[in-house]
C-alpha cells in the first residue's frame, strides 16, 4: 500500500529536489504569521487549499483571541468552509478580497469586524500586479502536480492563482491526491502584458488555447509541499423550482426571438451565466430547446453545463472553475477523458476579461437581488446596507456583453418584498448596462427604450401582480409632479424598503 502511495506521489511531485520540502499541514501552517497577506487558489468552492488553512485556524483557536494572527486574505472568489468559514470563526481575517459567500464571514463583515471590498473579479489580479494591493507574503495553492521545473498544475478552480504565485514571496503547494491526474491539460495559463501597449489577448473563439497547461513558479519559491486527500466543499443544487424554470423559459423565448429576427444563429453567441440555482435552471432549460452547437465563455461550470456538454448541445466551455455538486462529481471525474478537451480552465483575468467578452459577443445572464423600474440592478446588498455576496463576475460581463440579461424572482420573503422597486437601495449595474430584465412573470426587453418607456415595460412584464398597480401609481405621480428624464419622488423613492424594515412587508398595511 505504502509503495503504491509513493508511486502516486512521485507521479505528482516530479521535481526530486522538492521532496525535502514535503511536510504535514501543521508544519506548513507555521509559515503563516500575524500581519501576513495570504493569496489562495480556487474559485466558487473549487480548487482552494484546505488542509493548511484548517491547520492555521486550529492553531489560532488554541490561542487567546487577542493573540491570534490577523491576516489579509485574497482569493479568486468564494472558498469553502475549511478556509473562509474556519478563518472567520477563528477571528483571524482582518481584510478580505474580492468575493465571498460564507455565512460566518458575511456576519462578521456586516458587523464591521472584517474589512471587505467586493471587486470586479477580472480586475483583482491586475490590482495585485500593479501593486495597488499590499504585496502577498504567502500563496497557498491546490495542485494536481508539480512539474520537473517547479511548474504548478492547477486543479479545478484556477481563479487568481497565476497572479498570486507570481507576486508571492513563498508558495505552499497542497497536492490533492483525490483530484484526478487526468485533469492535467485542461488549464490554459496566459498572463496579459502590462500597459501601455498591452498586447491584444489572442482569443478569437471561445475554444482558443493561448498559454501553458501549468503555472510557472520555479522550485526555489516553493517553501512547502503538503499531500492531501480532501474534496471541495461543493454545494448541493436543489432541483429547479417552477419559478426558476419559468425564468429559464422566458430567457429561451427571448433568445428564440433573437434567432427569428436573424440577430444570431441557432448556436447563439457564447453563453455566460452566474452561479446558483437560477443559473443552473437556465442551463437545464437549454437542454430541451432547439438551440445547438452552443459554446460558453463563462466563469463557473456547474452540473447542468456538464450535462449539456455530455449531450453535445454545448460543444465546449471556457471557464475559470468547475464546480460539480457532490452528486455529479464522481461522474465528472470518471469521464475526465471526455471532458478534458471540451473545457478550458483560464485564469479569471482572462475568463472574465472585458476585452474578450466584448470581442466574442457574450450573452451574459446574471442574477439580481432587486431591480428598479428604470432597470438599475442591485446584486449585492439587502435593504441597501447588508452585503450578501458581492458583484462577482457579473460586472465584468454585464458592461461588455453583446446581450446583458439580469434575472430575479419578482418577490422575496414569501411575497413581502417586491424585487421590482421604485429605486434600488444599492446600485451595482446601472440602467446603461441592463438590456433585458427577467422574472418568473416575463421579460422586459429594454434595448433602445427611454427611462419612461423602460418603467412601463418593466412594471408590465416583470413586477408581481400584487405590486404592479402600486409601481404604476408611483411612476405616474413622479412623472406628473417631478417630471424629467427619469422621474422620481425622492422622499418616497426608498419608502418601500423602509416600510419593510418597519413592518416586515413592502405592502401597505
Ligand atoms: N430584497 C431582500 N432580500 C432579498 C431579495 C430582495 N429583493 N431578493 C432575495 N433576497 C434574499 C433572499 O430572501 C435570500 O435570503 P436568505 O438567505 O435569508 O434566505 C437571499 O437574498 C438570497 O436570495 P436567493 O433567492 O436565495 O438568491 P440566489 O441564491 O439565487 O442568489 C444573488 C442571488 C443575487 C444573491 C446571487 O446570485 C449573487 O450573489 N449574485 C452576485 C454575484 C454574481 O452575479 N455572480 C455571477 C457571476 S460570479
Amino acid at each position: 500500500m505504502k509503495a503504491i502511495m509513493n508511486e502516486q506521489r512521485k507521479k505528482r511531485l516530479r521535481n526530486d529536489a522538492l521532496s525535502c520540502r514535503i511536510m504535514d499541514a501543521e508544519e506548513a501552517a507555521k509559515l503563516i504569521c500575524d500581519g501576513m497577506v495570504v493569496g489562495v487558489s480556487g474559485f466558487t468552492p473549487s480548487g482552494y487549499p484546505k488542509a493548511v488553512p484548517m491547520a492555521v485556524a486550529e492553531s489560532a483557536m488554541k490561542k487567546k483571541p487577542e493573540e491570534r494572527p490577523k491576516l489579509t486574505l485574497y482569493t479568486g472568489a468564494s472558498t469553502g468552509s475549511e478556509l473562509d468559514g474556519a478563518w472567520a470563526k477563528a477571528d483571524i481575517v482582518k481584510r478580505r478580497f474580492p468575493y465571498q459567500t460564507n455565512d460566518a464571514l458575511r456576519e462578521r463583515i456586516n458587523r464591521g469586524e472584517i474589512a471587505y471590498a467586493d471587486m470586479h473579479l477580472s480586475l483583482f489580479a491586475q490590482y495585485v500586479n500593479f501593486g495597488y494591493m499590499p504585496k502577498i507574503d504567502v500563496a497557498i495553492v491546490e495542485a494536481l502536480a508539480i512539474t520537473e521545473d517547479g511548474g504548478i498544475v492547477p486543479t479545478s478552480g484556477l481563479g487568481n492563482t497565476p497572479a498570486f504565485v507570481r507576486n508571492a514571496d513563498k508558495v505552499i503547494v497542497e497536492i490533492n491526491l483525490l483530484k484526478p491526474l487526468s485533469m492535467e491539460g485542461m488549464a490554459d495559463i496566459y498572463a496579459p502584458t502590462n500597459p501601455p501597449s498591452r498586447e491584444p489577448i489572442p482569443i478569437l473563439r471561445p475554444n482558443d488555447r493561448i498559454g501553458l497547461p501549468y503555472i510557472a513558479c520555479g522550485p526555489e519559491k516553493i517553501a512547502a509541499v503538503v499531500f492531501t486527500e480532501m474534496q471541495d466543499d461543493s454545494r448541493l443544487l436543489s432541483k429547479p423550482g417552477e419559478k426558476e424554470l419559468a425564468i429559464s423559459r422566458h430567457i429561451i423565448r427571448f433568445l428564440e426571438g433573437e434567432v427569428e429576427a436573424k440577430r444570431m444563429d441557432r448556436n447563439l453567441l457564447p453563453l455566460q451565466s452566474g452561479v446558483g440555482n437560477v443559473a443552473n435552471a437556465i442551463f437545464s432549460g437549454l437542454a430541451d430547446s432547439d438551440f445547438d452547437g452552443l459554446t460558453c465563455y463563462t466563469e463557473v461550470v456547474q452540473d447542468s453545463m456538464l450535462d449539456l456538454l455530455r449531450s453535445g448541445k454545448v460543444i465546449m466551455a471556457s471557464t475559470t472553475a468547475i464546480s460539480p455538486s457532490p452528486e455529479m462529481l464522481p461522474r465528472f471525474e470518471a469521464e475526465m477523458n471526455f471532458f478534458r478537451d471540451k473545457i478550458i480552465l483560464r485564469p479569471q483575468e482572462i475568463s472574465n476579461n472585458p476585452e474578450t467578452a466584448r470581442r466574442l459577443g457574450v450573452i451574459a445572464m446574471n442574477t439580481a437581488i432587486e431591480a428598479d423600474i428604470y432597470g438599475n440592478v442591485n446584486s449585492t446588498h439587502i435593504m441597501g446596507s447588508r452585503i450578501m455576496n458581492g458583484i462577482g463576475g457579473s460586472g465584468d460581463f454585464a458592461r461588455n456583453a453583446a446581450l446583458t440579461i439580469f434575472c430575479t424572482l419578482s418577490t422575496a420573503k414569501d411575497g413581502k418584498i417586491s424585487s421590482i422597486v421604485p429605486m434600488v437601495s444599492h446600485v451595482d449595474h446601472t440602467e446603461h448596462d441592463v438590456m433585458v430584465l427577467v422574472t418568473e412573470q416575463g421579460y422586459a426587453d429594454l434595448r433602445g427604450l427611454s427611462p419612461r418607456e423602460r418603467a412601463s415595460c418593466i412594471i408590465e412584464n416583470c413586477a408581481h401582480p400584487a405590486y404592479r398597480e402600486k409601481l404604476f401609481d408611483y411612476f405616474r405621480r413622479a412623472a406628473e409632479s417631478t417630471g424629467g428624464q427619469t422621474p422620481h419622488l425622492l422622499d418616497e423613492a426608498l419608502s418601500w424598503h423602509s416600510r419593510y424594515m418597519r413592518t416586515g412587508s413592502m405592502l401597505p398595511a
